[in-house]
């Protein structure tokens, strides 16, 4: 065990990339940072920090504290009682994989406090498994492009150098969407044409993605899996999918389970004012606010720091630096 601080930085994700549902994901350059030590013969505490965090619980009930107790008991290690302070960029429940980055950022900084027991693949099958499917997590974890299977009992993924001109805007509507509600929006069946459809676009999409041809994407990244049945959650969403092509966008999909809405972007285009303006003046018109975000595809997962135990620096000094103002 660690005697100290271990300080992790993690990147949000979108999953899925239009037809990739459950499959695909991509890390983005929006962070959650986490603070864990033990407090030996003290009490368990959670600190959070900035905004959109209200409403996490700070007892032993929260999903960083629950996290860091699977890690000791799978390295057979006695569960100490916990700092836990908290930072998050990545506002909650909106499709930018905010869970899975709280999921991960523990997994590593709980397992970097034990003495690194558990090797990565543990920490990803571990992850899959919490959040039920691979694309969020194994994104925050690997970074860039991660496709992945997930069978039920083991995960498999191959990670993808995001092409250097990939740029990502993000439309985020004011209101929250469970992914559960999201979910429960989806059929039980599926018609096979649909099915043929999807794997079709999402195996040309990862073709497109590993191979850098970016003028693939348009015609790749469309689905009928998920999105026409989330549609109805999110006003504008139909009309969005289907014009932000001829508005500046390489391709466009639901982030996740949604509601934010992403556009992939040629970095050179000289259109993207135009297709910032197409999606925020598209959700105001079916009465949505919303706010975008330019973002990167993060091309790293977790950095992670250890600081020695007597350091009187505080969390939010340490990471001052680098949040978004
Ligand atoms: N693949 C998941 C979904 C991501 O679309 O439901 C959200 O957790």
């Amino acid at each position: 065990m660690i005697n100290g601080q271990v300080l992790v930085k993690v990147p949000a994700s979108t999953a899925n990339l239009g037809p990739g549902f459950d499959t695909l994901g991509m890390a983005l350059s929006l962070y959650a940072w986490i603070e864990m030590e033990a407090v030996p013969g003290g009490d368990t505490v959670i600190e959070l920090y900035g905004e959109g965090l209200e409403g996490i619980p700070t007892d032993k009930t929260n999903l960083t504290y629950k996290v860091a107790k699977l890690v000791f008991e799978e390295a057979g290690l006695e569960m100490p009682e916990l700092r836990i302070a908290m930072y998050s960029e990545i506002p909650l429940t909106r499709g930018l994989g905010s869970s899975a980055s709280a999921i991960v950022a523990a997994l590593v900084a709980a397992n970097a406090l034990a003495g690194s027991p558990l090797g990565e693949d543990k920490l990803f099958q571990m992850a899959s498994e919490l959040e039920g499917h691979p694309d969020n997590v194994g994104a925050s974890l690997f970074g860039g492009i991660v496709v992945s299977a997930w069978d039920g009992t083991r995960a498999e993924k191959v990670r993808i150098a995001p092409h250097e001109n990939l740029e990502v805007l993000v439309a985020i509507p004011s209101f929250q969407l469970s992914t559960e509600k999201a979910r429960h929006a989806l059929p039980a069946k599926l018609d096979m044409k649909d099915a043929v459809y999807n794997v079709a676009c999402s195996s040309l999409l990862v073709a497109a993605l590993a191979s850098g041809n970016l003028e693939l994407i348009p015609f790749a990244m469309r689905d009928k899996l998920h999105q026409p049945y989330r549609a109805p959650l999110v006003p504008g969403m139909s009309e969005i999918l289907e014009q932000a092509t001829s508005r500046g966008a390489l391709g466009i999909a639901l982030s996740g389970a949604g509601p934010t809405l992403l556009a992939l972007v040629d970095r050179s285009s000289d259109r993207k004012a135009e297709l910032e303006s197409f999606l925020l003046d598209t959700l105001r018109a079916y009465g949505i606010e919303a706010q975008t975000m330019w973002l990167a595809p993060a091309l790293n997962g977790p950095e992670l720091a250890i600081f020695d135990a007597g350091k009187t620096v505080t969390f939010m000094e340490r990471i001052k630096g680098e949040v978004r103002a």
